[in-house]
């Protein structure tokens, strides 16, 4: 899609957004992160440029619905656009919202610009990374899915595009109705056969995985894209895996043996970053490969600790993970890049709010078991943690603690499970499962917590 990924020098593009009225970080935020989706696919960024809607919006705070109804974004700031894009010579815009075909016309216009929004680029991105026949299967149906609504608007702007000629081939012909009508045909026959292509292959391995299941304990890598995932695998099982300072450089399903104590091997898997906002086209075709890591017995969700967003990247990724119906209780947090943190807990060099993104993040991640899988600082703790719970070391304590101290219960609820709990007067009663590991740091928060081994 960006015309810079065939060739070796990367073409300036300038990015634009329309965002939400109330959270005064998400522009930033959100073109931080539109900026290392660009760079994945092969971009660089010259201007980077957005607009505020009148309108409050939820979630990231990019708006779903448009400034001003051709362009999305309002015509002043398309022009504005138009101007930082002839300065730096672009060719390309790139929109952090999704748009219609008639808007992306409408811009185009204006801009005398290619534009491209953002499903469209995270498209492209997992088009060029697809390793696998899977994974290649997968996006082509994305991006199948994505385009056969959008034909009749495809046609109109490849016929402008011939008039202004721009780009020969398939779209100078001028289709009519009959043209879109066998295209739609065509398309929906491919994706037919897709489907039943990548349905064959996720029933053989849902077999593989039942076979493998009842053998070797199993544990998936997840996490926010870029959180370290293939770092830590690498440095867990010393294999080669493919890293990489881009979004999304793990397409596939990656299994290797990683030894956690002599003679005793678990199947350790790698998959597919998460990123918020992703096209619905793609979190479908994707589904199966979400499955496939939700069948492991236990999953390690990397956080880059580092990042000012970590918060937000935890929450969506577990979003996901509970959509899916995965046991929240199958799930170990991993502070990763704990290198990067300073003494102070402050990222270095980080942004000015990274500091609180930090507390933030360490009083709601109480359980996060912190590493640096560049530096392999917190690794052996991390093997603990998986051995303790691959011999399903968790021990059944009950816990009395007073009823003022919320934080004994928010602790107990956050690493372990709770089997019954009770408030009385004397305080707050709980039979609770936990990992060994876990247990001093409970007993840790505050002389008045009294723990009864009940494992007799
Ligand atoms: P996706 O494939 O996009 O999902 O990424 P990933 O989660 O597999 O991340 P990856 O391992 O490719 O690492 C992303 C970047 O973070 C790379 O530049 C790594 O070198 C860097 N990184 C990973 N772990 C650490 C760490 O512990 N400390 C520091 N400082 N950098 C790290």
């Amino acid at each position: 899609m960006l015309e810079t990924r065939s060739s070796t020098e990367t073409q300036p593009v300038v990015i634009v957004g329309l965002y939400g009225s109330r959270d005064p970080d998400s522009p930033d935020r959100c073109l931080d992160e539109l900026e290392s989706l660009v760079e994945a696919a092969g971009g660089r960024v010259a201007h980077r440029a957005f607009q505020r809607a009148p309108f409050v919006c939820e979630g990231t705070g990019r708006a779903d619905r448009p400034a001003s109804p051709g362009t999305f974004i309002g015509r002043g700031k398309a022009e504005t656009v138009a101007e930082l894009a002839r300065a730096s010579a672009a060719r390309q815009v790139i929109v952090d919202n999704e748009l219609s075909p008639a808007q992306i016309r409408e811009l185009e216009k204006v801009t005398g610009c290619q534009v491209i929004d953002r499903s469209e680029l995270i498209l492209d991105i997992f088009a060029s990374r697809a390793q696998t026949r899977e994974a290649k299967l997968q996006v082509e149906l994305a991006q199948l899915e994505y385009t056969a609504p959008r034909l009749r608007g495809m046609w109109t702007h490849l016929e402008r595009q011939a008039a202004s000629g721009r780009s020969p081939g398939i779209g100078t012909r001028g289709p009519g109705e009959k043209q879109i009508e066998i295209d739609r045909r065509i398309v929906s026959k491919r994706i037919a056969r897709l489907r039943e292509q990548l349905e064959r292959i996720h029933g053989r391995k849902q077999r593989e995985v039942s076979g493998r299941s009842e053998r070797q304990f199993c544990v998936g890598l997840v996490g926010y894209t870029n959180a370290g995932k293939s770092t830590l695998m690498n440095a867990l099982t010393s294999a080669g895996t493919y890293v990489e300072d881009q979004l999304f450089a793990t397409l596939d399903t990656k299994t290797r043996r990683w030894e956690l104590s002599p003679g005793t091997d678990v199947a350790l898997s790698d998959t597919v970053g998460f990123v918020s906002d992703l096209p619905p086209q793609l979190v479908a075709s994707f589904r199966s490969t979400l499955e496939e890591t939700l069948s492991a017995d236990l999953l390690l969700h990397v956080i880059d600790a580092s990042h000012p967003q970590a918060l937000e990247q935890v929450e969506a990724v577990e979003d996901v993970l509970s959509e899916l119906g995965c046991d929240p209780s199958r799930i170990v947090r991993v502070l990763n890049k704990i290198d990067r943190l300073g003494a102070d807990g402050d990222a270095d060099g980080g942004a000015a709010s990274a500091g609180d993104g930090i507390a933030i993040l360490r009083s709601n991640v109480p359980d996060g078991v912190p590493v640096s899988a560049m530096s392999g600082e917190g690794l052996p703790a991390l093997k603990q943690v998986v051995s303790d719970r691959r011999r399903g070391n968790w021990i059944a304590v009950r816990v009395r603690a007073p009823l003022s101290d919320g934080r004994v219960q928010a602790f107990a609820r956050a690493v372990g499970q709770i089997d019954d709990e009770r408030w009385e007067e004397s305080g707050w009663r709980a039979d609770i499962r936990l990992a060994r590991a876990h247990l001093s740091k409970l007993r840790a928060l505050g002389p008045d917590v009294v723990i009864e081994d009940r494992s007799h």
